[in-house]
């Protein structure tokens, strides 16, 4: 219902466009009108252009401030588990005690595959990049569960959110098992969600039994938590694009899988690796900050569309980077090298001018690295923790009448021409 609107003047002519308030951030100028005055909007990048009403997760990028279902997401990584965070994701608020036992307890009958799966891996080279299996053997699963795809079904929809959130640690792990040339290994449902997924990744049959670092456990469950939603980002909107289709929940997943596997998305992890790599030490740094400046490289893990602050998720994951070296006794150079580029960027005027400020990839990778998890692995684990909130989005898409995403264009192509047969083309 519009709150207000606005007079646009076209050709001579008023149109009266419907004004609605959010209840937090900018509201919104419904456009429609434009279309009976035969124009579109033209908004490259969807930098001012909400495609969609959600309920779901709230960012202010000047105050850097990122609520999902209302809660600051530094009380949420500190305090809760990353299963009730889905959970909050997809029902609107975290779970009673009843309801965390019921989830927790979905999701652990959930995390195996069929056998038949484990063939998807073998038609892959060892050295093939784990998104790309990830891209295929996601997209794969919907040839699994025939019985349970019709979307405007609620059971159907809600048992999928249920297998893929339970079976993503599974899928990664076999990815990474895969390249290492190592057995699978099957789920122990005795562990909980981030002790599971290391354990499916590190333990080989020979670790009977196999003991867990609550450190290293504790992280892992935070580092899902920091990337489990943010709102109409690149992939999550492919998702939504993907299923206003009808296409199967598999299916969206996967071209999210693949939206997110972008060096300017969640690719950027792996490249602040490599970045720091290739700079090597301190004492070259200034060298690559003039490269950076002179535009022939970015500063992978700074900058983002939506904060022109600190990204919060980045500075629970600087804390969380802090706790994990120092249990594990690690003095990683590449964290002095970060801390010593973060330094210099928050003070020189080419980064405070744009506004660039260390994101959510910029020390998640270190604390990848000191785990043990190859920088490969690193946005495989950003899609199995996405995974919650690109489902949300879905299951909130579909809690509604939507219509198929249909965007138009500026066209500057050519106008008319006419046939010119082969024999007479210069
Ligand atoms: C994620 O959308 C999300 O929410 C994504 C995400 C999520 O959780 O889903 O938060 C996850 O993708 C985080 C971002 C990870 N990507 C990187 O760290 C890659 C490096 N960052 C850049 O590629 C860039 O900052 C983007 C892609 C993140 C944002 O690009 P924008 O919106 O085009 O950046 P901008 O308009 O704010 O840029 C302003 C200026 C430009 O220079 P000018 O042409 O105005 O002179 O800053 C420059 C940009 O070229 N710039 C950078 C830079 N990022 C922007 N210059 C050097 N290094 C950078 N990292």
């Amino acid at each position: 219902m519009a709150d207000n609107q606005a007079t646009l003047t076209l050709d001579g002519k008023d149109y009266q466009l419907p004004i609605t308030e959010g209840t937090l951030g900018p509201s919104v100028i419904e456009v429609a009108a434009f279309q009976q005055a035969g124009y579109w909007t033209y908004d490259p990048g969807f930098m001012a252009t909400a495609p969609v009403e959600s309920k779901i997760t709230f960012i202010d990028g000047g105050k850097g401030e990122l609520l999902h279902r209302g809660y600051p997401i530094d009380q949420l990584a500190n305090n809760a588990e990353y299963l009730e965070v889905a959970y909050a994701l997809i029902h609107g608020d975290l779970p009673n005690a009843e309801q965390k036992a019921d989830f927790f307890e979905k999701i652990r009958k959930h995390t195996g595959v069929h056998d038949q799966l484990r063939k998807f891996f073998e038609g892959f080279r060892r050295d093939a990049h784990p998104m790309a299996i990830m891209v295929g053997v996601v997209g794969a699963l919907s040839a699994f569960y025939h019985e349970d795809l019709d979307i405007s079904n609620e059971e159907h929809r809600e048992i999928t959110a249920i297998r893929l959130i339970a079976k993503m640690p599974t899928l990664a792990a076999m990815s990474y098992k895969y390249s290492q040339g190592e057995p699978f290994m099957y789920p122990r449902n005795d562990f909980n969600y981030a002790e599971n997924f290391l354990y499916m990744m590190f333990a080989t049959p020979a670790d009977v039994d196999y003991q867990t670092n609550d450190v290293i456990t504790r992280a892992m469950d935070k580092i899902f938590t920091l990337h489990a939603d943010h709102e109409q980002n690149a992939s999550t909107s492919t998702v939504r694009l993907a299923g206003s289709t009808g296409a199967n929940p598999y299916a969206c997943i996967a071209a999210g899988i693949a939206a997110l596997w972008g060096p300017s998305h969640g690719g950027a992890n792996e490249a602040v690796l490599e970045m720091l790599d290739e700079i090597g030490s301190v004492e070259n740094v200034p060298e690559f900050m003039e490269k950076v400046k002179s535009r022939e490289v970015k500063l992978m893990g700074f900058g983002h569309r939506v904060y022109k602050n600190f990204d919060p998720r980045a500075q629970v994951m600087k804390e969380t980077c802090d706790e994990v070296l120092g249990a594990l006794g690690i003095n990683d150079p590449k964290l002095e090298l970060a801390m010593a580029l973060e330094k210099i960027a928050l003070e020189d005027p080419f980064f405070v001018e744009r506004n660039l400020y260390p994101n959510v990839d910029f020390y998640s990778g270190i604390i990848l690295k000191a785990i043990g998890i190859p920088t490969s692995m690193f946005t495989v684990i950003f899609s199995l923790a996405r995974t919650s909130g690109w489902i949300s989005h879905w299951l909130e898409m579909h809690s509604a009448p939507f219509k198929i995403g249909r965007p138009r264009q500026l066209y500057t192509g050519e106008t008319q021409r006419d046939f010119v047969t082969v024999e007479d083309r210069k």
